[in-house]
């Protein structure tokens, strides 16, 4: 694995592999790696021929500065993980690389971001768009990689493709979880071990409303949702909401959308969670992770 800070050394390394007819991979992060990003780095590793991960705390997304100020950092040991997954080239550039003069840009995502995420971290998805075109732009990948834990902006991220004629395939990943269910997130390293345990609740809450689908209405499904994960005195929702998989709107009948999705945001203490349960789903293909080279 090469590392790498600058764009244009990136653009030399990604021209040899391209001339080799190597196709290339890219998995956006933001650092403070676990088991979730690794599975998008093997995801990777088995559809391309080249893996970049990139690391970068991108300034223009956060739309609380103490959110920005305490997101963990461990690049040594995000480099270590990397390495182990058999990544070919860390990104990790600097704000002055990635930002040289201020991005004005403003996108406009229709009824994509108005809702969930979008409500309640306004300009959020307008910086992730930022970034996610210039690191397109940046190392022109084959296929780009993203985990369905952070589920709208994985649907913003394709709009974001298809409305800029951006030529790079947009993979899903599935969420991975610790044991108990909590979904893996670097936000959890804020977590006290006692949080950890009463943010499993969050997740198990959901696959008990899985459950309920059969007897129980959309409205009654948020209800029992919203009532239990607040139940437990150190959790709070910020919304739980039941949504069309494909448009993010909500939905009142579960025969609205053949690809219905509740998406939730809790705050555990000052630590803010999101998570997602699928209720009706279309059909994915699983690849093995391919030995390292
Ligand atoms: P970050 O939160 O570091 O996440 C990077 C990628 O890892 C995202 O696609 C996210 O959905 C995925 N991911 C995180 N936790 C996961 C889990 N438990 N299971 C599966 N995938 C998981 O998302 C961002 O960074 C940024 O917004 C970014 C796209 C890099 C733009 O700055």
């Amino acid at each position: 694995m090469i590392v790498v800070h600058a764009i244009a050394i990136l653009q030399q390394e990604i021209a040899a592999w391209k001339q080799n007819g190597k196709t290339i991979g890219l998995v956006p992060t933001m650092g403070a790696l676990h088991r979730g990003h690794i599975s998008l780095v093997e995801k990777c590793r088995t559809e391309t021929d080249c893996c970049i991960v990139s690391i970068f705390v991108n300034p223009t997304q956060f739309n609380d500065q103490m959110d920005y100020a305490s997101y963990p950092k461990k690049f040594k040991d995000d480099s270590v993980m990397l390495k182990e997954a058999c990544c070919d080239i860390l990104f990790a550039p600097s704000e002055q690389e990635m930002y040289p003069a201020p991005d004005t840009r403003t996108f406009d995502f229709g009824m994509l971001d108005k809702v969930m995420e979008g409500r309640f971290r306004p300009g959020h998805f307008n910086g992730v768009a930022q970034i996610v075109s210039k690191l397109f732009q940046a190392a022109s990948p084959d296929k780009a990689f993203f985990g369905e834990k952070d589920f709208q902006q994985l649907a913003i991220i394709r709009a974001l493709v298809q409305q800029q004629n951006c030529p790079v395939e947009i993979v899903g990943c599935p969420i991975v979880r610790e044991s108990e269910g909590l979904a893996l997130s670097s936000r959890n390293a804020r977590l006290t071990i006692k949080q950890r345990q009463i943010a499993t609740k969050i997740s198990q809450t959901l696959t008990k409303s899985y459950a309920l689908v059969s007897s129980k209405t959309v409205g009654e499904t948020i209800a029992f949702v919203t009532e239990e994960i607040n139940a437990e005195p150190s959790l709070r929702v910020e919304y739980f909401d039941i949504v069309n998989g494909n448009t993010l709107q909500p939905v009142t009948d579960w025969n609205e959308a053949d690809y219905i999705v509740g998406c939730t945001a809790v705050f555990c203490g000052e630590v803010r969670l999101i998570d997602n349960i699928t209720y009706r789903k279309q059909k994915t293909l699983k690849n093995a992770t391919p030995p390292c080279s």
